[in-house]
């Protein structure tokens, strides 16, 4: 970071979140402090091309499957040569911030092959200008929050992030849901990422399609076909008959992920060491009901529903 970075920084309200991982309220939005540097410098540098797929995110939302997703239709490798099946995902498919970025301040992009595939957490009104700018694709993808929350809170605690940082222990599922509903968590608050991508969407449809985990659980073949459309590769007639939309909305599914031997055992390296089985936990919708009381979840409910007023999104 250099000294412009490192002052504007110490201007910035910080936090803790619930799990010890410093949080800093950046353009609005609270940035991991580790990724803060990595989010400065993609704004910087990144420069997209009009081939760009660009996939975005609240953590835990569906990124993993929409990673394997795109990457499959995009590539249309879905045999023994796909890397899908050695690799989890996230290396198949690198965010911006979380590996590009992270590793380097101005990486050399130029050499991936295209369509370059690229994913991030990173609200819209955040991106690297030549995102919005560029003819490039987006593909966001939201989930309900409370099961994203609960999501979340497994997938921190299996991988014991922010022990080093933390002088307690995580805070109580109470305490750190409170902290959640003010928005108060990596990359939130959550509603206004969605509303973010949801105004984008509905301003250009063309430029970014806007996914909803749920719809894609109910039918996972239709948005297969969505996706290859917005993509500009729908599938042939001859496709279509070989089964091939079926096949990759298998590839990619729940079940086939997490039992391949790569997502069971392999690790991933992201600011730390992160557990590839900790992906794929239990791909369920409504999981939050075993977690969260009634009191929470009104509590919940109320909040989207204030916030998402007006703007046309339902959850
Ligand atoms: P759960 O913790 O509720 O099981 P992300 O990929 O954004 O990190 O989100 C992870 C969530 O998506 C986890 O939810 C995980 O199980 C689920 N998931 C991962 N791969 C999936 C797939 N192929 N199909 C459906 N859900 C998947």
């Amino acid at each position: 970071m250099d000294d412009d970075d490192q002052i504007q920084l110490q201007k910035l309200e910080q936090r803790t979140n619930w799990d010890g991982w410093r949080i800093v309220k950046y353009q609005g939005f609270w940035c991991p402090l580790p990724f803060f540097r990595p989010v400065l410098s993609a704004q910087k540098y990144f420069k997209a091309k009009d081939s760009d797929i660009i996939l975005s995110s609240l953590p835990k939302s569906g990124t993993t499957w929409l990673k394997a997703l795109t990457f499959s239709i995009a590539n249309r490798n879905i045999d023994t040569q796909s890397p899908l099946l050695t690799c989890n995902p996230h290396e198949v498919v690198p965010f911006l911030e979380l590996n590009l970025y992270l590793n380097q301040e101005n990486p050399d992009l130029e050499q991936t092959s295209t369509p370059r595939i690229l994913a991030t957490h990173i609200p819209f009104d955040s991106l690297p200008d030549s995102i919005p700018n560029s003819g490039c694709k987006i593909i966001y993808i939201c989930r309900n929050p409370m099961d994203q929350f609960i999501s979340f809170r497994h997938f921190s605690l299996d991988n014991k992030f922010g022990e080093k940082d933390r002088r307690a222990g995580p805070l109580e599922l109470d305490e750190a849901f409170d902290m959640f509903c003010d928005g108060a968590h990596h990359y939130g608050p959550f509603c206004e990422h969605m509303i973010g991508y949801w105004n984008a969407h509905l301003k250009n449809p063309d430029k970014v399609l806007f996914l909803k985990y749920e719809d894609l659980k109910d039918d996972i073949a239709l948005h297969v076909r969505k996706i290859a459309e917005f993509i500009g590769c729908p599938f042939s007639l001859e496709e279509e008959e070989r089964g091939l939309v079926e096949e990759i909305s298998r590839v990619c599914s729940f079940d086939n992920l997490k039992n391949l031997e790569v997502n069971k055992n392999g690790y991933y390296s992201v600011n730390g060491i992160v557990k590839n089985s900790s992906y794929f936990r239990k791909g369920e919708v409504g999981d939050w009901a075993n977690h969260l009381n009634p009191a929470m979840a009104e509590r919940m409910e109320k909040l989207i529903k204030s916030k998402l007023q007006g703007t046309g999104l339902t959850l």
